[in-house]
């Protein structure tokens, strides 16, 4: 566990690096299921954090003001996809590796956000501009809740996860739009053999602030 620094905010956000973890072969890597349960208070409390993420608009939408809506895949589920990824999508390349990392997740949460739909509002651009951005702040918000509980994340476009299919196949609101699936790396994985953990792309292309910042003086 990292030392809690005078800034641990910052400490979190610049600790953070995406983890792509895959498993190898053909049979999912064993958890330690004994420890499966406290994984997922963890995962469950970062995502009670990220819902602090702030939004502009009351999204009015089941009860509900936020914009935002998270699935959390508990680890057995990743797997249960997995097994069935090549026969429920059977359009994609043998080397996908969505299969491979819902093989060695410690879960997966797939994040929406709700676009307004009527299309006489003239504001109705800015609005869903802004219910996107807010969902990307409560991305942003996990991955850091994750990382600040040892737990390493990547975040994904989804690809497939975030077709009507897939949607449909868990009840999801077929009017939610993926913005982002977040694989949550399991640190008890039995075997370490069993997997391959892959860098982030553009991780190195990241420059000084003052490159993309202008100062009004
Ligand atoms: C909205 C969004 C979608 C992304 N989708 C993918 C993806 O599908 N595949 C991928 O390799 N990286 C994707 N990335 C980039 C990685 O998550 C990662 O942030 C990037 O490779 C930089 O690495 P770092 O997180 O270690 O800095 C996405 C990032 C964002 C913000």
């Amino acid at each position: 566990m990292a030392k809690p620094t005078t800034n641990f905010v910052d400490e979190v956000i610049k600790r953070r690096r995406t983890e792509k973890v895959l498993a190898i072969g053909n049979s999912p890597p064993q958890l330690k299921e004994a420890e499966i349960k406290q994984f997922d208070e963890l995962v469950f409390q970062a995502v009670d954090v990220a819902g602090w993420a702030p939004f502009h608009y009351d999204r009015k939408k089941d009860g509900l003001a936020e914009p935002w809506r998270f699935t959390i895949f508990k680890a057995h589920r990743c797997r249960e996809i997995a097994k069935h990824f090549f026969d429920w999508f059977t359009d994609i390349k043998p080397n996908n590796k969505l299969p491979k990392m819902l093989n060695a997740c410690g879960a997966l949460v797939l994040i929406t956000w709700l676009p307004e739909t009527e299309i006489d509002n003239p504001k109705i651009g800015q609005v869903n501009e802004e219910h996107l951005a807010a969902a990307a702040a409560a991305t942003q918000n996990l991955l850091l809740a994750l990382e600040s509980r040892e737990l390493g994340t990547y975040w994904s476009s989804g690809g497939q996860l975030g077709s009507p299919e897939f949607f449909q196949r868990f009840d999801m609101n077929p009017a939610g739009r993926l913005i982002a699936a977040i694989f949550v790396r399991y640190p008890g994985l039995l075997d370490h053999n069993d997997i391959n953990v892959i860098s982030g792309k553009n991780r190195e292309k990241r420059s000084q602030w003052q490159n993309w910042t202008q100062v009004i003086d």
